[in-house]
């Protein structure tokens, strides 16, 4: 299987190619073109000459490109999950998950196309703006560049297409390089769809060569970013004066208070948050904090929970943790362990590895310096410390470079209240774990876990400006 770019509403033959393999088997599935800066700006350029006929094009008329996009996609579910499997060893009930939510997403970009307003605006509340009329309205920026992580391969793509397209926009789009296949796959989809040719291009290749064309050429007016802080924030100092929206990682947590029932859906809840495509999730529940008058019983749970998951192949319907994306994360993680039980973590379970197979892995009393606590692991560690207060398991969620979601179960509504206000989150879960998302919430987060806001409506707000028209009468 030879994938080539898109650009321009063609399949362009590329000067290099490079091979893709399976993170769970190493077998080769297909070869990717690899771009170089003129292939890019050659993306870009056909983005540009797009422009003018999507910001032409009336809502309802982008809205109906998306229907069609989110049926086909509903009419090929099952070749998205094996793809998604394929190429990112996510497991196939998991992978049929994201292609659920996909449909949504495109959906929601859809319904959104036809409410891109402004308001009017009161002139006369100034002196001076007396005799005045004063509306606003959202205008689409230009060419967007996205650049997406292996992570949702197609409901990540689909935050920054779905959006960017139902406002009008043109886009070039990045893929990671572990995961091309179905962003490809996408770009095939929309073509069917009725998208004019160039309004998206897709290419592949070197992060660093494609990430710093497209992040600072002048005909970019904004760039979407899901992935590492360190890229995130070298983006953010190249990118000049372009909108910039960064969705970066995070060590998230989640609080259980006394009085806690743990009954089998909560620890079920608890035990997907942190396993759920072996960790590599950016809200994937890594640290928790249990009062200590549940923490024994909690911990016996959760261990037995964790226990029971089946490992293996991608593709096996059952099932539950597969591969992580490289063998490198894969070793980094039993390192990681190993330094945590320097610093006095317990192993409860877990601490093996099978090629890049890492047995979920539940520590106990680690060390708030610990690499499984203060950075993000990406990989199926979760760690579980008692706490003698709820206060004091606040400070310890707050205390992190990172603040995109956390997660509290308490019985007391007070407390709940106390930890929305206290918590330095872009979104608090009362009652369920931080792994939560349906895909027209806002998300996003504070301190280094990003700026900006995706969920469809908002994330059309990031990828428009704003305009003030005023009549003088
Ligand atoms: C992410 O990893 O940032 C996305 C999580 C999700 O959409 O569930």
């Amino acid at each position: 299987m030879r994938k080539h770019l898109f650009i321009g509403g063609d399949w362009v033959e590329a000067g290099e190619y490079r091979p893709l393999f399976s993170p769970y088997s190493g077998e080769q599935i297909a070869e990717v073109a690899y771009a170089d800066k003129a292939e890019v700006h050659r993306a870009i350029k056909a983005a540009e000459q797009a422009r003018p006929a999507m910001a032409s094009m009336p809502a309802h008329e982008r809205a109906a490109i998306l229907e069609r996009l989110a049926s086909k996609i509903r009419d090929k579910a099952e070749e998205c999950a094996r793809l998604i499997a394929l190429e990112a060893a996510k497991p196939l009930k998991t992978a049929r998950i994201e292609v659920e939510r996909t449909i949504a997403t495109y959906k929601f970009a859809a319904e959104e196309a036809k409410r891109i307003h402004g308001e009017t605006i009161p002139m006369d509340a100034a002196p001076g703006g007396e005799g005045r009329v004063a509306y606003t309205v959202h205008q689409p920026l230009g060419v967007v560049a996205a650049i997406t992580p292996f992570n949702f391969p197609m409901n990540l793509v689909a935050h920054k297409v779905g959006p960017a397209l139902a406002a009008g926009n043109t886009i070039v789009l990045k893929p990671a390089g572990q995961t091309p296949l179905t962003a490809l796959f996408l770009a095939e989809l929309l073509q069917q769809s009725g998208l004019p040719a160039g309004a998206l291009n897709v290419v592949t290749g070197s992060g660093g060569v494609i990430g710093d064309c497209l992040v600072t050429d002048e005909r970019i007016k904004a760039v979407t970013f899901t992935g590492s802080p360190e890229v995130g924030i070298a983006i953010r100092n190249k990118a000049g004066l372009k909108k910039v929206t960064l969705e970066l990682g995070s060590n998230s947590a989640l609080i259980v208070d006394q009085g806690v029932e743990l009954d089998d859906a909560m620890m079920t809840r608890a035990v997907t948050g942190a396993f759920s495509f072996a960790g590599q999730v950016c809200i994937s529940l890594q640290r928790i904090y249990v009062h200590e008058r549940l923490f024994d019983e909690f911990v016996r749970k959760f261990v037995a929970q964790t226990e029971k998951l089946v490992l293996g192949d991608p593709l096996d319907p059952q099932t539950d943790v597969s591969a992580l994306i490289g063998l490198r994360d894969a070793e980094r993680s039993l390192q990681w362990i190993a330094e945590s039980e320097k610093l006095g973590a317990v192993v409860a379970t877990g601490n093996r590895r099978d090629g890049n197979i890492v047995h979920p892995t539940v520590l106990l009393y680690v060390h708030p310096e610990s690499k499984i606590s203060c950075q993000e692991v990406f990989a199926p560690i979760v760690m579980i410390n008692k706490v003698s207060t709820i206060d004091e398991a606040i400070r310890f969620v707050n205390d992190s470079r990172y603040g995109l979601q956390a997660g509290i179960y308490t019985p007391d509504l007070r407390t709940a209240f106390a930890a929305a206000e206290a918590l330095e989150v872009g979104g608090v879960m009362i009652n369920d774990i931080p792994t939560f998302r349906v895909d027209h919430m806002p998300y996003g987060g504070v301190k280094e876990s990003g700026t900006g806001r995706e969920g469809v409506k908002y994330a059309i707000r990031e990828l428009t400006e704003m305009k003030l028209v005023c009549f003088k009468k």
